[in-house]
């Protein structure tokens, strides 16, 4: 475990704030102007954008949306960061500035299922050959990086089963080949995981998350070295035009604000409800990085500073008549989907209907996904509600 984090709560309080121009007001204001007053000579073209070129355009730069950046990169440890409209925004302009036709991408075979989407279709549309492989197989990289390889996008904690991804050996790996390695960290937030420091080369987090923490804004961001983030500012948001609005970037640097303590309770919570949730008669399986019964316990304790609000669990019996109950009878947790609010939300996802919409897994990665999802799983976002009533509003549907 990371022992030192006290830093975070002045990081995300105060980073990217100290750049307003008078009067200076306390929090930092929205700037929802799309074009700003040109009082000097500045050229039209993305490609002669400097760190200190005068506000032009939102698409290029928008004084709170930069504010967001800088925060972000301050919590990550990484030289810079890039807002942009969504998770999957960020996640896709990745891979569509980074590779080419002809270049070869290895993907985790369970990460955010859109992004699954995306590689099984458009990527190879583009002529980009891409690899699904069981990430957490060290053995299974080890094999798949004797075909050279130009990008490796990871994701840890995986979603939906909570299966990690031990970044520092798979980063070890790539850099021998000069590979660039990139992470969905949206699970962990840069709180639990410090994936910069762990020599990741990109890291990305749906903003929709925890990073904003209340479901009431969209974004995605990528942090890292200049190099790479200029290079994709530069394709995906201002020619390709996938830009945050300054009021979403406003209210997530806002949320950001409570970040560290936010996650300290999603974890804590998440952990008595885990430990209660095992010993539940109808309970099968429990998946929390935080449980002596995760498979990978001791890399969460390695990579993780905290263990996250995460978590999906099988029951015995009945799924089906469970869900059923659940849509109708919680009441403190919400029956939707997404996940890291301050309201707790469960979702149930059929392993079969996941496997044909998004996964496609077969032989041995699909007995690995089982190991964590048998016939299906409910994905639960431990809110930061009182963990005595979560609990409650779970107990009462699985004693069925
Ligand atoms: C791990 C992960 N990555 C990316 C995304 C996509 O994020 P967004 O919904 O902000 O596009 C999600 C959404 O659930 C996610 O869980």
């Amino acid at each position: 475990m990371k022992k030192d984090t006290s830093n975070f709560n002045t990081l995300s309080i105060h980073s990217g704030e100290d750049k307003q121009t008078p009067p200076v007001s306390s929090v930092p204001a929205i700037s929802m102007a799309t074009s700003f007053l040109s009082k000097e000579e500045v050229s039209f073209s993305s490609e002669n954008l400097e760190d200190d070129s005068p506000y032009l355009y939102t698409r290029w730069a928008n004084p709170i949306i930069n504010t967001l950046e800088e925060k972000i990169a301050a919590l990550e440890g990484a030289e810079s960061a890039l807002a942009l409209s969504s998770g999957m925004g960020a996640c896709t302009s990745t891979m569509l500035s980074l590779l080419k036709s002809g270049d070869r991408l290895l993907v985790s075979d369970i990460c955010y299922p859109g992004v699954r989407e995306f590689c099984n279709t458009t990527l190879p549309n583009l002529n980009i050959n891409v690899e699904a492989i069981n990430m957490s197989d060290l053995e299974e990289v080890e094999n798949a990086l004797s075909v050279p390889t130009d990008l490796i996008f990871m994701e840890s904690p995986c979603n939906p089963i909570l299966r990690l991804t031990d970044l520092k050996a798979i980063v070890g790996m790539a850099k021998e080949q000069k590979i660039t390695t990139v992470v969905d960290s949206t699970f962990a937030t840069p709180i639990a995981t410090q994936a910069i420091g762990l020599g990741v080369d990109l890291v990305i987090h749906s903003l929709t998350k925890y990073m904003n923490g209340h479901g009431d804004a969209m974004g995605g961001v990528i942090a890292g070295k200049k190099e790479h983030i200029n290079l994709i500012r530069n394709t995906a948001v201002i020619h390709a035009g996938n830009v945050i609005s300054p009021f979403n970037a406003w209210l997530i640097n806002r949320g950001l604000a409570t970040l560290p303590i936010r996650m300290k309770r999603h974890s804590e919570n998440a952990m008595m409800i885990a430990e209660r949730l095992e010993k539940h008669p109808n309970v099968k399986q429990v998946n929390y990085p935080g449980l002596l019964s995760h498979p990978q316990h001791n890399l969460a304790k390695r990579q993780m500073n905290l263990f996250s609000g995460m978590m999906s669990f099988q029951v015995q019996q009945n799924p089906k008549q469970i869900t059923e109950r659940m849509r109708k009878e919680l009441q403190t947790i919400h029956y939707a989907v997404s996940l890291g609010h301050h309201k707790s939300l469960i979702y149930y996802l059929p392993t079969d209907d996941l496997q044909q919409s998004s996964y496609q897994l077969r032989g041995k990665n699909l007995a690995d996904y089982r190991k964590f999802a048998g016939e299906g799983i409910f994905r639960l976002s431990v809110g930061l509600e009182d963990p005595e009533d979560i609990y409650k509003d779970l107990e009462k549907v699985l004693n069925t």
